[in-house]
């Protein structure tokens, strides 16, 4: 059994399947391999972002498949050195320009401030572009909007000053590093939260406890990874450039016992 057509529902009623496609650090050229592979083993779910460099071949990989436009959930971002109402709407018309798509499913603002410049104030350029966002939504070119990378002292920043409450919020949680205060925050509006970095990049892969349990349930370790973010109602997007492992990290064909997830929970980084 694959869990790649099982869905949440955003807040505004809009279905987006539980297991994502990650597609960061995959480049232009391997991206339309890895995700024709993804399409081609089931996942529906598709993240690229603008910073990613392959919005051209994740867009071509699509169109390709023969599937219908709405069959694929696609996600991408406004670049978080980008901020303003103007600059997000240019931006967002080059994103699609990339893509080759009329419409996109979620639309994120891809961190609070830019990658040179981690934990900047840029509260004022994020309410801008955000209401360029609501613009989008309103007009019906996204049908859901959202943030990455945002804590709750930016989330707060929107919700007071703006009208549309973030449907989702992206950020990096994997086992040893689950970001509860945050996670909560977004669960008590309603905010999904996805998990980017679902197997810290690889690193936990090497944990002696999740490969025992994995064993024990006669699955991978990244399988374990995984299947620990749905069990916490988290949107996972694992990436891999293998078909093999693609297909892998979709089969989610278990359930740890609460036993096992306490023990998950008590890893520390
Ligand atoms: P590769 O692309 O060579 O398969 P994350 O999703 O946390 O960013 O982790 C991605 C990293 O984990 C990549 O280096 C990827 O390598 C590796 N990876 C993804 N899926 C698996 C898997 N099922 N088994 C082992 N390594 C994996």
């Amino acid at each position: 059994m694959s869990l790649v057509n099982d869905t949440y529902i955003l807040y505004n009623g809009v279905e987006i399947p539980k297991i994502g496609f990650g597609t960061w650090q995959i480049s232009n050229a391997a991206a339309y391999e890895a995700v024709s592979a993804a399409l081609k083993t089931g996942y529906r779910h598709i993240d690229t972002a603008r910073a990613y460099d392959n919005e051209e071949n994740v867009g071509k990989a699509v169109r390709d498949s023969k599937l219908k436009r709405e069959e694929v959930f696609i996600t991408s971002k406004l670049p978080a050195e980008i901020k303003g109402f103007k600059a997000a709407q240019a931006s967002f018309e080059k994103t699609m320009h990339h893509l080759g798509f009329p419409n996109l499913d979620l639309f994120l603002i891809h961190a609070p401030w830019p990658w040179n410049g981690r934990g900047r104030d840029c509260t004022e350029g994020n309410i801008a572009s955000w209401k360029a966002m609501e613009e989008l939504y309103r007009q019906g070119k996204v049908r859901a909007i959202g943030v990455s990378n945002f804590s709750i002292s930016d989330i707060t920043s929107i919700l007071d000053n703006c009208g549309i409450v973030p449907m989702v919020n992206q950020i990096g949680l994997y086992i040893g590093h689950m970001q509860e205060e945050l996670t909560e925050f977004c669960r008590k509006r309603n905010i999904l939260v996805e998990a980017y970095s679902p197997l810290a990049t690889g690193r936990i892969l090497k944990s002696e406890t999740i490969s025992e349990m994995a064993k024990h349930y006669s699955v991978s370790p990244a399988q374990v990874c995984i299947r620990y973010l749905l069990q916490k109602e988290l949107l996972p997007l694992p990436k891999s450039t293998h078909a093999n492992r693609i297909a892998e990290n979709a089969e989610m064909e278990f359930t740890l016992s609460a036993a096992d997830m306490k023990i998950l929970d008590a890893i520390s980084e």
